[in-house]
C-alpha cells in the first residue's frame, strides 16, 4: 500500500509541477482530493460536499474538490499518510485517529462524559484551546483547518447492554485511540482497533460483538442490520478536524487560499449546524427498521456507566497530558472528574 500511495504521491507532484510549469497548462484547475471513510448521507460527508460546492464557487473554477467517500481511496491510516505524502490534499479524520501518527492530545475529546452536549464543545473548538490543538499538526506536515461535528455515541451489540456488567468480556471494535482502549477495559470489555471501512463485516461475521458510534454512521453503514441492540449512552463524542497537506496548502496563490478559507468556514457552520438533525433522523430510520431494540438507560443505570468509567480519566492522565485535561474541563466549565 505504501508503494502505492508513493507512486500516488509522485504522480500528484509531477502534475503541481506542469500546473506551474507554464501558460500552455494555466487553466488547468488546482486539485484538492478530499478523502474520508463515511458515506455521503452523514454530518462529515455533507460537509465535505459543502465544501466542494462553495470552494469551486469562490474560486470560480480555479479549484476543482474531488471527494471520495466511503473508504474507496483509504482507509483509516492509510489516508493520514497519504495525506503527508501527498497523494490527497485534504481529510477529516475523527479526533480519535492522530494517535498513531504522534499526536496524542487530540484524544482528550475521546474522554468519556466529558462533553455535556455540543454548545458545550464549541468553548472549546471555536476558543484558544481549540487553535493550539490545530497547531499540534504543524510539524506532522498537516495544517488544521477547522473542527467538524458529527455527534454523539450509542453503544450497539448482539446482546442487551445495560449495566457496566453486560459489557464483561464483550469484543467492541475500537478506533485508534488509547482513551478509547482504556475506556472498553474500564468495563472489562475487549477492545480491537479496527478501520471503518471494515466494522460491518467484522459485525456481520462476528469478528467483533460490539460496536460505538453515531447514530448517522450506524445507519448508514447498515450495522443496525447486524446488531440486535443499541444502547443511548452518548458517553463520548466523534468530531474531526479537517486537516489540509501543509505544503500543498502553504504553496497555494494567497487569494486562493483566502477564497478556500471562506469555502471551509461557511461550509463549517452549515455542517455543524445540521449534525444533530442528521444524526436524529438516522436514528427514526434505524427505529423504522424494526431491526434493532432501541434502550434507553434510567438515571441510575447512566449514573452507574458514568462511575464505571470514571477511572479512564487517571488511566489516562499521563498519555493525553492531565494539564491538557484539566484546562478542558475548565473551558467546558464541565464535569469535574
Ligand atoms: C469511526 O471510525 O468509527 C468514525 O471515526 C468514522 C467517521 O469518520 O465518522
Amino acid at each position: 500500500m505504501r508503494k502505492l500511495i508513493l507512486a500516488a504521491a509522485s504522480v500528484a507532484a509531477l502534475v503541481g509541477v506542469a500546473v506551474l510549469a507554464g501558460p500552455a497548462s494555466a487553466q488547468a484547475p488546482i486539485i484538492i482530493k478530499f478523502s474520508h471513510v463515511v458515506a455521503s448521507n452523514t454530518p462529515k460527508g455533507a460537509a465535505a460536499e459543502k465544501f466542494k460546492e462553495l470552494a469551486e464557487k469562490y474560486t470560480a473554477g480555479k479549484v476543482k474538490v474531488e471527494v471520495y467517500p466511503n473508504s474507496t481511496l483509504y482507509k483509516d491510516k492509510e489516508e493520514l499518510e497519504a495525506l503527508q505524502l501527498g497523494a490527497v490534499q485534504m481529510l477529516a479524520p475523527s479526533n480519535s485517529k492522530f494517535g498513531p501518527i504522534g499526536v496524542r492530545e487530540f484524544e482528550v475529546f475521546d474522554l468519556p462524559y466529558i462533553l455535556p452536549d455540543l454548545a458545550t464543545l464549541r468553548k472549546v473548538t471555536d476558543g484558544p484551546l481549540g487553535a493550539r490543538l490545530l497547531k499540534k499538526l504543524d510539524p506532522k506536515g498537516m495544517t488544521g483547518l477547522a473542527y467538524w461535528d458529527n455527534g454523539f455515541k450509542e453503544m450497539t451489540a448482539n446482546k442487551k447492554l445495560i449495566a457496566p456488567a453486560d459489557y464483561k468480556g464483550v469484543k467492541f471494535r475500537i478506533q485508534s485511540s488509547k482513551v478509547l482502549e482504556a475506556q472498553f477495559r474500564s468495563l472489562g470489555a475487549i477492545p480491537q482497533v479496527m478501520a471503518f471501512g471494515e466494522v460491518y463485516q467484522a459485525l456481520q461475521t462476528g469478528v467483533v460483538d460490539g460496536q460505538e458510534n453515531t447514530t448517522s454512521n450506524v445507519y448508514s453503514q447498515k450495522m443496525h442490520e447486524v446488531q440486535k441492540y443499541m444502547t443511548m449512552t452518548n458517553h463520548g463524542y466523534i468530531g474531526y478536524v479537517v486537516v489540509v497537506n501543509k505544503k500543498f496548502w502553504d504553496g497555494l496563490p494567497a487569494d486562493i487560499r483566502e477564497q478556500l478559507e471562506k469555502a471551509m468556514k461557511e461550509a463549517t457552520a452549515y455542517g455543524n449546524n445540521q449534525s444533530a438533525k442528521e444524526n436524529d433522523d438516522a436514528l427514526a430510520e434505524i427505529i423504522k427498521t424494526g431491526k434493532t431494540e432501541i434502550i434507553k438507560l434510567t438515571p441510575e443505570q447512566d449514573k452507574a456507566m458514568r462511575e464505571a468509567m470514571d477511572p479512564v480519566y487517571k488511566d489516562v492522565a499521563t498519555r493525553v497530558g492531565q494539564p491538557l485535561i484539566d484546562e478542558f474541563i475548565k473551558e467546558t466549565g464541565g464535569v469535574t472528574h
